[in-house]
């Protein structure tokens, strides 16, 4: 694990994304917002090209998952069962001498805002004991400033998933083991908001609840869940999966993933969440986590979370919440009475447990004999309807921030080194390593000199052609040294450079029809002729 803080990188690069117009304070001109951030038109493409790329790669390219996009004000009471109203809070503490407010398990990271040199633990302002902070943003709905009308900004997209899942289901083609993904803004009353963009009050998921059969229905069908061992892959599918493979299909997937968007492996890393760092109705948790300059830090959680959350809207709503599964009913069917039984009664203790382990000391009486309530009410009839084929599935959940990944990008890309210019002068080249499928911007077109129509019309014609398959940058201004610079800062992988040997104006006559091509990783430039630009550089850049 690194635990390397590199202060003044992560100055260099908040510097350099104000000052190209990938990030800014949200609200700058009023002295900003904490926690709150706009991306600019750099930043803007950025993103867009993460989380398009998300999409296509974990909707598009599998057959196995459909999209949602729900609303982010929900009926509150999904906050209620999915248990965000009584227990998605963060301790907080007041210090009374210097009036901050800070997370009670951070006190040894959180510089004291009056001592920057001591963190908050070790100042000594008077500070309160730890109460709990719910970390949901609250509105009303109507005119109506009214209890009854409270709703909450979505803290996570997930739950609109769950709420949603049978209709995808009826509407759907999709059949379990099967995900349903979306994308959007999630907000959180972080209590101190910081590293940049990393803890933000309002950030937006990609997140999937990928459905699985319980192992008791694998096992009826399969006669046997298949376990893997450490050092199998889990790259295609298999029926006689059970929960722990598809845990592994989703970690090694998401980490091949972020390795195809331009993530170094050696930067990446996989954490096993503790026991008592678990939530209490995961079976596991596995945080891909990357070496950021302010340390390790959490882009993605991949928990397996049974049936838990179906389970809970299913007894709040009061609506079915079951699967009904035409090869597991033939399966049990061939089973013997008492295997079938068995199987069963696992696949019903198993529901009950996630109702018990959601009780906590916190709670109240009342709300403690609610779940026991909620409890005994898995009863005989889901037994029944085991027996018919039945079932709530249980759900892999790989659930990423497209934010924390843009910065981990832009920290990842960041480089610096010095070069020696045409007049054989020293200096530092500040160049933006993006992937080509992420960059924001994947081709600068440049006119050797912006005073010849020729060369200007040549460029913008090769500008049109280009600009339907991919972003394209027209810049005419400054010396083409200055203009490589100012694209290697924006991350533009390649360069197009239209000079007289273009337009077969120069000594050269079989260069007519051609242009430089520039990479710059390298900054190696090559001659390539104008008419095989698009398919050597759309595959590069999708
Ligand atoms: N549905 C599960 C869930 O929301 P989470 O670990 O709380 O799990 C998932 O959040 C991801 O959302 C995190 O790994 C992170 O990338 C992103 N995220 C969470 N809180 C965030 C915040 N305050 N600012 C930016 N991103 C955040």
């Amino acid at each position: 694990m690194s635990d390397k803080h590199d202060n003044a990188l992560m100055e260099k690069i908040v510097s350099l994304c104000k000052r190209r117009g990938f990030i800014f304070q949200s609200s700058e001109i009023y002295g900003g917002i904490n926690g709150f951030w706009d991306y600019g038109p750099l930043g803007a493409e950025l993103k867009r090209n993460v989380k398009d790329t998300w999409w296509n790669d974990m909707v598009h390219k599998r057959e196995d998952i459909a999209g949602l996009d729900a609303t982010i004000i929900m009926h509150p009471d999904i906050w209620k069962a999915s248990g965000h109203v009584g227990t998605f809070s963060d301790p907080m503490v007041d210090c009374k001498t210097c009036k901050g407010r800070f997370r009670a398990d951070q006190l040894e990271e959180t510089a004291c805002p009056q001592k920057p040199s001591k963190c908050v633990q070790d100042c000594d302002g008077e500070k309160t004991e730890p109460r709990d902070f719910n970390l949901m943003f609250k509105t009303y709905v109507g005119p109506v400033e009214h209890e009854d009308n409270v709703a909450y900004l979505r803290p996570e997209t997930a739950q609109a998933i769950f709420a949603q899942f049978k209709n995808v289901v009826d509407s759907s083609r999709q059949k379990v083991p099967f995900g349903i993904a979306q994308v959007g803004k999630a907000f959180r009353n972080e209590i101190n908001p910081r590293n940049y963009t990393f803890r933000s009050r309002e950030f937006e998921q990609m997140e999937i609840e990928f459905f699985i059969r319980p192992d008791e229905v694998v096992e009826a069908i399969c006669g046997a869940v298949q376990e893997p061992g450490a050092d199998d892959k889990c790259a295609d599918p298999a029926r006689e999966w059970g929960w722990n493979a598809w845990h592994k299909h989703w970690f090694e997937a998401r980490l091949d993933w972020y390795e195809s968007i331009g993530l170094p492996a050696e930067k990446l890393h996989i954490r096993w969440q503790t026991a008592d760092e678990l939530a209490h109705y995961a079976k596991a948790t596995a945080d891909v986590e990357f070496d950021f300059p302010f340390g390790q830090q959490e882009l993605e959680g991949i928990a397996a979370r049974g049936n838990y959350d179906l389970s809970k809207h299913q007894a709040c709503s009061g609506k079915p919440q079951i699967y009904f599964d035409d090869e597991f009913q033939a399966a049990i069917k061939k089973l013997d009475e008492a295997k079938a039984k068995e199987l069963a009664e696992s696949y019903k203790a198993a529901r009950i447990k996630y109702f018990r382990a959601a009780i906590e000391d916190s709670m109240t009486d009342e709300e403690k004999a609610e779940i026991e309530a909620r409890a005994e009410k898995v009863t005989e009839k889901d037994i029944e309807q085991f027996l018919k084929g039945n079932y709530i599935p249980h759900v892999i959940e790989p659930s990423a921030g497209a934010d924390r990944l843009v910065l981990a990008l832009l920290c990842s890309a960041y480089d610096e080194e010095t070069v020696t210019d045409a007049k054989g002068k020293e200096e530092t080249r500040v160049v933006m390593r993006f992937s080509p499928r992420v960059a924001p911007i994947k081709v600068g077109v440049l006119p050797l000199l912006k005073n010849k129509p020729e060369l200007v019309a040549k460029a913008k014609e090769i500008k049109a052609m280009l600009q339907p398959l991919m972003t394209v940058f027209y810049d005419e201004t400054g010396a083409i040294g200055r203009r490589y610079r100012r694209q290697d800062e924006a991350g533009t992988p390649f360069c197009v450079t239209i000079d007289f040997d273009t337009l077969g104006d120069g000594e050269d006559k079989s260069l007519e029809g051609t242009v430089t091509l520039r990479h710059r990783d390298s900054m190696e430039q090559e001659r390539v002729k104008i008419e095989d630009l698009i398919d050597l550089l759309a595959p590069q850049v999708r």
